[in-house]
């Protein structure tokens, strides 16, 4: 492994992102992030070169084939799942309502399922709708003093009829990271299993599904340098008490495949593990090398090291701006991502937006799909906040632009 010297500085690694060349700062990343070139060129090269149907015997199917199955393995390994299996769906919305039209058929009448209301839509509708067959569900209120849903309130929630919780990992719009392990341990005392979205967590901070002891973990590939695609990790036990949604003579143990009705999206496969070259970078480690856990985890734990002075920028400034009031934790620390929301008493969210889009910082305003928070939060929902997201490709001088515009406005 690398030695700290060898990390590659900031201009290196945005070196790799031929978009960031642009001179747009994307600083809504939360929405979706930028895609190195590695990627790119690995879906270019499979579609002009290997775009043919996977599982016959000539050379360039055996080559797809295995791209395919690469990709899965390289998914297991971002996620560290040592145990269980990584489905590949076109989004994270897609692969939450097949696994809640799984659930549909084997949960009973009576039976709760518990929902953070600082979800994001995706882990909320899906559940919801569960409802017209008899399902219960209990909302797990958000304390809006802290923007945290705590575990006090979900041990108020859990009993012998709860069958699911469903919380987001880091709430997109909020940026505190959730004490997943502590939630996880609850709910498997009731007999629970817990549904984690990790799609606002995945670009931060390396997914350990293993110590974390989750069930289910899903999030976004295209939010982390990736091709448009989403990743759904399911524990064997979690899986193996589900029926899969493929074609009934696809045998019930031919994971993940009876989880992929119609398959992955091969040029994507080819994307997401070609990442594995860029993780390699970030964590400074020998290009030549295979890409391990340790190089995930180097990678990201110099990712977070990138992003924190930014967060901590502009949440001090934030905080010093009469009028403004920060939606989340105010504190840049290791709890912390760079999604930073914000209201104001006088201007509204678009007002302030409008203000920065034409500025060369892509930024946005919304609900951004966590509806149901924004409601709780006496937020309006349809001018909602005003978001800033940073991910580690982003540099102070892009905050300092940012800033200078916000300076003019607030
Ligand atoms: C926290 C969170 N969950 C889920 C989603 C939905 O992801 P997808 O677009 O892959 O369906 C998003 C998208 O922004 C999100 O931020």
């Amino acid at each position: 492994m690398a030695t700290d010297a060898a990390l590659p500085d900031l201009a290196t690694l945005r070196a790799a992102f031929p978009a960031l060349a642009s001179g747009t700062a994307f600083l809504e990343n939360a929405g979706g992030s930028q895609v190195p070139a590695c990627v790119a060129d690995a879906m270019h090269a499979y579609l002009t070169q290997t775009y043919v149907q996977l599982g016959a015997g000539y050379p360039l199917s055996r080559r797809c084939t295995a791209t395919v199955d690469e990709a899965h393995a390289f998914a297991r390994l971002f996620v560290n799942a040592r145990r269980g299996q990584a489905i590949l769906g076109s989004s994270t919305t897609a692969l939450l309502n097949l696994l809640a039209s799984c659930y549909a058929q084997v949960l009973r009448p009576g039976q709760e399922i518990i929902l953070a209301e600082t979800g994001h839509e995706a882990n909320l509708g899906c559940w919801k709708r569960l409802e017209k067959q008899g399902i219960v569900i209990r909302w797990w209120p958000v304390d809006p003093a802290t923007y945290t849903c705590t575990l006090a309130g979900l041990r108020a929630l859990l009993g012998q009829r709860t069958a699911l919780v469903a919380l987001p990992h880091v709430s997109n719009l909020l940026g505190g990271i959730a004490d997943l392990p502590a939630v996880v341990a609850l709910a498997h005392e009731a007999g629970a299993r817990v549904v984690a979205d990790g799609v606002a967590y995945a670009p931060h901070r390396a997914i350990d599904v293993d110590a974390w002891d989750v069930d289910w973990y899903v999030y976004s590939t295209y939010k982390v340098f990736g091709p448009h695609m989403a990743v759904l990790y399911g524990r064997d036990d979690a899986l193996s008490e589900l029926p899969g949604p493929n074609h009934d003579f696809i045998p019930r143990d031919d994971l993940p495949y009876q989880f992929e009705p119609g398959g992955a999206n091969h040029e994507g496969c080819a994307g997401l593990l070609a990442l594995g070259e860029y993780l390699k970078l970030l964590a400074g480690a020998d290009a030549g090398a295979p890409c391990t856990r340790a190089v995930v985890e180097r990678a990201f734990a110099h990712a977070a090291a990138l992003e924190q002075p930014l967060t901590a920028r502009l949440l001090a400034y934030l905080g010093g701006k009469p009028g403004v009031r920060v939606i989340g934790p105010t504190v840049a620390d290791e709890a912390r991502v760079g999604t930073i929301s914000f209201t104001h008493d006088r201007l509204s969210a678009r007002e302030i937006v409008a203000a920065v889009d034409d500025s060369g910082v892509a930024i946005r305003h919304g609900h951004m799909y966590a509806y149901r928070l924004c409601q709780r939060l006496g937020v309006p929902v349809e001018d909602g906040v005003v978001r800033a997201s940073f991910v580690h490709y982003n540099t102070p001088a892009e905050v300092e632009r940012l800033i200078g515009v916000f300076d003019g406005i607030l």
